[in-house]
């Protein structure tokens, strides 16, 4: 989700990922990722997350695991995109996203995260916390120094 130029697909696919399906709401990205990475990617689909109504039917139930790095983020992803993960995941399929810490209270990423597992809809099976951005000296717009946070939920 939010596939962008194709970074994580080219990592995934590296891993021996052959079933890809990228979404991104931008053309240019997704032009991008199929003419720098052509073979990465399966399918790449043009949809502007966060309507879970109108979520096309094509991609629910459909994958076995979902990612999202860097669309957790400013002026990107409410809430709605768990639903969407949701929607796109088997029973039994894994989210896995990244964020930074700040995130999770700042866009209320972490409590509604955490209403989905009291809910039991999903179960966290891992969580890690790592740094970004480490290595700058000064902070360049957002880009500062921070603690970011991987989780990987199952779908019940
Ligand atoms: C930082 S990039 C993500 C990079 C990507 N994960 C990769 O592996 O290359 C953020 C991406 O999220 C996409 N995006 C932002 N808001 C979106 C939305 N509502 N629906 C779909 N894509 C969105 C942007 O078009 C952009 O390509």
């Amino acid at each position: 989700m939010g596939c962008g130029t194709g970074l994580v697909g080219q990592y995934l696919h590296d891993d021996g990922f052959r079933n890809i399906v990228g979404l991104d709401a931008s053309p240019g990205m997704l032009k991008e990722a199929e003419t720098t990475k052509p073979g990465v990617h399966k399918e790449l689909v043009e949809l502007f997350l966060g309507s879970p109504s109108t979520y096309p039917e094509n991609l629910q139930g459909r994958f076995d695991v979902v990612t999202a790095s860097g669309i957790l983020a400013d002026n990107h992803l409410d809430n709605s995109v768990f639903e969407e993960m949701l929607l796109s995941l088997k029973n039994g399929g894994l989210a896995i996203f990244a964020t930074r810490t700040e995130y999770l209270e700042k866009y209320s990423y972490g409590p509604y995260m955490k209403k989905l597992e009291d809910e039991g809809r999903w179960k966290l099976i891992k969580n890690i916390k790592f740094g970004r951005y480490d290595s700058q000296k000064e902070r360049v717009g957002r880009f500062n120094p921070t603690e970011a946070q991987a989780f990987c939920y199952q779908k019940i």
